[in-house]
């Protein structure tokens, strides 16, 4: 036998996969069958600060910034559509029925930019009962005037105030879009969150030439896209004193191994949900453990970190030092 249990948020899940929040988290229904499948937490689909500020009539201008004026600015606003599928009040009734019917830990979902009414719901969130929060910042600085720094304050600004506004442990699902995103994701550490998901996976943009506008797509990922995971799990290990958990490009049993080996404590994904099924959580669970008797491993624990930047007996591949000569060495 061998020991699946993990440590994440302050948390023992049973094994290190946990459903990433998508639309997939979003109803009791996916949520039971994610449970059945063996997953071990769910993190829900989100709430957007755009949604709970709607009711609430309050919009920041940090959702704005870069427009000229604010009533040119309410034009790029999300349609009314946007909204109609989650209204605050509905989204909190399905949280509550979830985690009053699985019995494995339900993560709530945050996703915003700034301050503002929409950080109260993160109270809200508690009461109806999930054991943790994510929070998500998708924040896209396109102005050229804007101070790196004022935006990392932001990020350390929401996180602060959410933390003073609830008792349950809190993750951030990090950008990588930082100048040193090492750098970064200490002060978010220091700002007092308890975990980092690494990282998102914003949208795709695209052109419709025939439209001739913009396009904003879903960005499904394949395991080729877990490497960013990896080298940032990798690094950050030994430097934060926090939880990571591997978000992006896990697809498979081998890809929750190495990420556990760079240091994540938890692995979660969604992609490979919508691609395969939920029930190819079952065949991942069943390659880890298999895995792991072939290679005399007897808990997850004992893996974690084992390939980290200092761990390695390569660091090399994790910086600059091998990108020479993986370039120079190609064969075609
Ligand atoms: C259809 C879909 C809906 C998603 N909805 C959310 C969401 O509500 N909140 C969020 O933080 N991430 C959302 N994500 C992002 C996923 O949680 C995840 O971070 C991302 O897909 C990368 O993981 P993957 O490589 O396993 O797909 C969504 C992804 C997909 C594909």
């Amino acid at each position: 036998m061998v020991d699946l249990t993990t440590k994440y948020l302050g948390m023992t899940l049973k094994n290190p996969l946990i459903a990433s929040a998508s639309l997939l988290t979003g109803s009791l229904d996916n949520v039971k069958k994610l449970e059945d499948s063996g997953i071990a937490a769910v993190v829900l689909q989100s709430i957007f600060e755009e949604q709970i500020n709607k009711e609430i009539h309050q919009i920041d201008h940090f959702l704005f910034r870069n427009r000229d004026s604010f009533s040119e600015a309410t034009e790029f606003f999300p349609q009314d559509e946007d909204f109609d599928h989650i209204r605050p009040d509905a989204y909190l009734e399905e949280v509550a029925r979830i985690k009053q019917s699985v019995d494995i830990p339900v993560i709530g979902s945050l996703n915003g930019v700034s301050d503002g009414g929409w950080i109260d719901y993160a109270t809200k969130l508690q009461d109806a009962g999930v054991d943790a929060l994510e929070l998500n910042v998708t924040y896209v600085p396109t102005d050229a005037t804007l101070n790196p720094r004022e935006v990392e304050e932001m990020y350390i600004k929401t996180i602060k105030d959410l933390k003073a506004h609830v008792k349950i442990p809190l993750s951030l699902k990090m950008n990588s879009c930082f100048t040193n995103p090492a750098f970064t994701a200490k002060q978010f550490e220091d700002a007092g969150v308890n975990a980092l998901t690494i990282f998102d996976n914003p949208t795709l943009v695209d052109i419709d030439l025939e439209e001739l506008t913009t396009l904003t797509k879903v960005n499904l990922t394949s395991s080729s896209s877990l490497s960013q995971t990896l080298r940032w799990c990798a690094i950050l290990y030994n430097q934060l004193d926090i939880d990571l958990c591997a978000n992006t490009g896990i697809h498979s049993g081998e890809d929750v191994l190495k990420a556990l080996m760079s240091g994540a404590k938890a692995t979660s994904f969604a992609s490979v949900l919508f691609q395969k099924g939920i029930s190819e959580v079952s065949i991942m669970l069943e390659f880890i453990e298999q895995w792991m008797i072939e290679k005399e491993y007897k808990s997850i624990t004992q893996m974690i970190g084992s390939i980290s930047l200092e761990h390695t007996d390569n660091p090399a591949a994790f910086e600059r030092s091998s990108y020479m000569h993986a370039l120079t060495t190609y064969r075609y």
